[in-house]
């Protein structure tokens, strides 16, 4: 029989591409998502890419009670890979009770049920943002964790306790902790990719905007910075390489592998690349003009991160492999195929 897997937030992007991923490896997959920034017809993309429909429940994380009731109808279940959570850095300083409420109300009753159901594995997604302002680079699994500096960012570094001391009390299950570095990119095919609301905040979603006309140009976000070129320095990780990662986090605990209760894994490339780098290897790959202009800086904003992955590499087995030239056209093969479903 498959090992059954929970994807909270399994519609959104990161979540959708993981659906596919764990698929191709043999799990079973059951999707809970509210859908409140994502859309129920991804799961249709998810089944025309893997022949598989996953069972999906439209529930949201923080009412216990339903997340509860959906466990108890779908019967034994292996793991949890708990994306579900809001992801907006300026949203999260103007409602900040929202965030705190989203965010850690559904990951501590995702823990508790899986010590409830008898799971084996719990994968959180976490990010790079409690590294905050690297003292070097690359950055290690060791690197001290930072003061945040918005309510989503201290959401993922208290959840990452709160883990850590649910963990200490003795509980049955394992949990992996994946800090991402920049997710971007969509699947080859086209079938599924990022789906941002309003005018995207983060930098592959507005180029690919910028690029289609929908957008006027492209303000890059400060050209005086300390680095090579004068813009901000990122670990841009393909989303299929990423969802790959928690194939991998998945089988070790499963499998019972885990050497710690609790593990932490790095998910970047290793390479740092530039505002200006992404822009240039984006018309490369796409053949198709950027337009944008150079703005001060954002503020927040960190001069250079990129991850040191090779604990991910070394232990989980995982590297990531898709070029950025691939990754890049891929975004805009998805940018195009919702421009011909007049979604944008
Ligand atoms: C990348 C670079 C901008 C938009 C975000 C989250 C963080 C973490 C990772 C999840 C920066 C520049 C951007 C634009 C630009 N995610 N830029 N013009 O800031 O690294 O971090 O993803 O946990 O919490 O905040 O990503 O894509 O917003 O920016 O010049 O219109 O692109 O200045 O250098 P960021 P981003």
């Amino acid at each position: 029989m498959k090992n059954k897997i929970v994807l909270t937030g399994g519609c959104g992007f990161i979540g959708s591409h993981t659906c596919v991923e764990l698929q191709n490896a043999g799990y079973d997959v059951v999707i809970f998502d509210n859908l409140s920034n994502s859309e129920a017809s991804v799961i249709d993309g998810i089944e025309k890419i893997t022949g598989i429909r996953p069972a999906f429940y439209q529930i949201d994380c923080t009412d216990k009670g339903a997340v509860y009731q959906a466990f108890q109808q779908e019967g034994p279940i292996a793991g949890v890979v708990h994306f579900a959570a809001s992801k907006a850095v300026g949203e999260s300083v103007h409602k900040p009770i929202l965030y705190y409420r989203n965010n850690l109300t559904s990951l501590m009753n995702m823990l508790e049920a899986a010590q409830d159901f008898h799971l084996k594995g719990f994968v959180f997604s976490s990010s790079c943002t409690v590294y905050g302002e690297p003292d070097s680079v690359p950055v290690d699994e060791t690197a001290p964790i930072k003061p945040a500096t918005s309510p989503y960012g201290n959401t993922k570094q208290i959840a990452e306790e709160i883990i850590q001391d649910y963990e200490h009390t003795g509980v049955d299950f394992n949990a992996i902790i994946l800090r991402y570095f920049n997710p971007i990119g969509a699947h080859p095919s086209a079938e599924i990719g990022e789906l941002p609301r309003g005018v995207p905040q983060n930098l592959l979603p507005y180029v690919c905007q910028a690029a289609m006309g929908i957008r006027k140009e492209l303000s890059v976000f400060g050209d005086d910075y300390n680095t090579a070129d004068g813009s901000c320095v990122r670990d841009y990780i393909d989303v299929i390489d990423l969802a790959k990662a928690h194939v991998c986090a998945l089988n070790r605990m499963v499998e019972g592998k885990s050497a710690e209760k609790v593990e932490y894994y790095n998910l970047g490339t290793g390479h740092g690349v530039s505002v200006f780098e992404l822009v240039n290897t984006f018309m490369e790959a796409t053949g198709v003009k950027v337009p944008y202009k150079v703005v001060g800086r954002r503020e927040g904003d960190i001069e250079r991160i990129y991850g040191n992955p090779s604990h991910a590499n070394e232990v989980l087995g995982w590297k990531a492999a898709v070029p950025l030239k691939e990754t890049l056209a891929n975004a805009w093969r998805w940018q195009e195929k919702l421009r011909e479903k007049g979604v944008m």
